[in-house]
């Protein structure tokens, strides 16, 4: 944490280095990962911390397990919020954070992983956009626009090989609640994004676009927050 704090001996004010925080949303299956894996590679020289908005699914209880068909995964109340604020927070003032992994076989968190902090942190996942507060902590914004047949396509051949799923299952999901959930909450939150990439991660001169905006601002130094004194920060945040 020390890294990111500096303080001015004469008035006692604190300049906290933030990083530099990029959304990375998109319908589900859209390439996200990809894009976030493209980034990360082409930032060899940066130190990089990714953070799955999925890792903030809320567990099922035994009883809404078994109805697992019934439940819906692709809705912003199926997601802890207010843990991925704290922990977005957490890492923006150079704190590490105790992150959960979570298991799309049985529904589930597992343990949890220490993140530590990073000069830029990228937030990935299907509503990130979607939720005021979580859009107020990122400086660029980026929605994955991948057409829906592409990305239903994936989906079936992602969850049958990677998530233990069958395709009548997966297309019941789909026109249940992954269509719906897509047209009511992620194509509506397309609008706040900075950079839209169409085709997804084959769209390799938007990557380095992306890219190339990344080093400028990480250049310009412009990313530091002053606070009044270390008890505000410890306050905001209640660490
Ligand atoms: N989901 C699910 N079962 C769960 C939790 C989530 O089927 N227990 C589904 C939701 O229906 C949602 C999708 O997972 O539509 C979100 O994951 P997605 O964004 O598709 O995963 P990524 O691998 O990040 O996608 P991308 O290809 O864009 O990288």
């Amino acid at each position: 944490m020390e890294d990111y704090l500096h303080m001015n001996k004469s008035n006692g004010e604190v300049r906290c280095k933030q990083p530099f925080v990029i959304g990375v949303s998109g319908g589900d299956a859209s390439g996200k990962t990809t894009v976030c894996d493209m980034i990360i590679a082409q930032l060899r020289d940066q130190r990089v911390v990714l953070v799955n908005q999925d890792s903030f699914y809320v567990t099922l209880s035994d009883n809404s397990s078994k109805k697992i068909h019934e439940h819906n995964f692709d809705h912003p109340d199926a997601f802890d919020t207010e843990l991925l604020l704290s922990c977005m927070e957490k890492l923006k003032v150079g704190q590490a954070v105790d992150i959960p992994t979570y298991d799309m076989k049985t529904h589930r968190r597992l343990a949890a992983c220490k993140v530590n902090p990073s000069d830029i942190i990228i937030l990935e996942g299907i509503l990130v956009l979607h939720e005021p507060r979580v859009r107020a902590l990122m400086n660029m914004k980026i929605f994955v626009d991948t057409d829906s047949d592409l990305r239903l396509a994936r989906r079936i051949q992602r969850d049958i090989v990677e998530r233990g799923r069958d395709v009548q299952a997966v297309l019941s999901q789909y026109a249940k609640f992954v269509k719906p959930g897509f047209e009511e909450f992620i194509l509506p939150s397309k609008k706040y994004a900075d950079i839209v990439i169409p085709r997804g991660a084959d769209n390799e001169v938007a990557i380095d676009l992306i890219v190339q905006h990344i080093h400028t601002k990480l250049s310009q130094h412009d990313l530091c927050k002053i606070y009044p004194n270390i008890d505000v920060i410890h306050s905001t945040l209640q660490i």
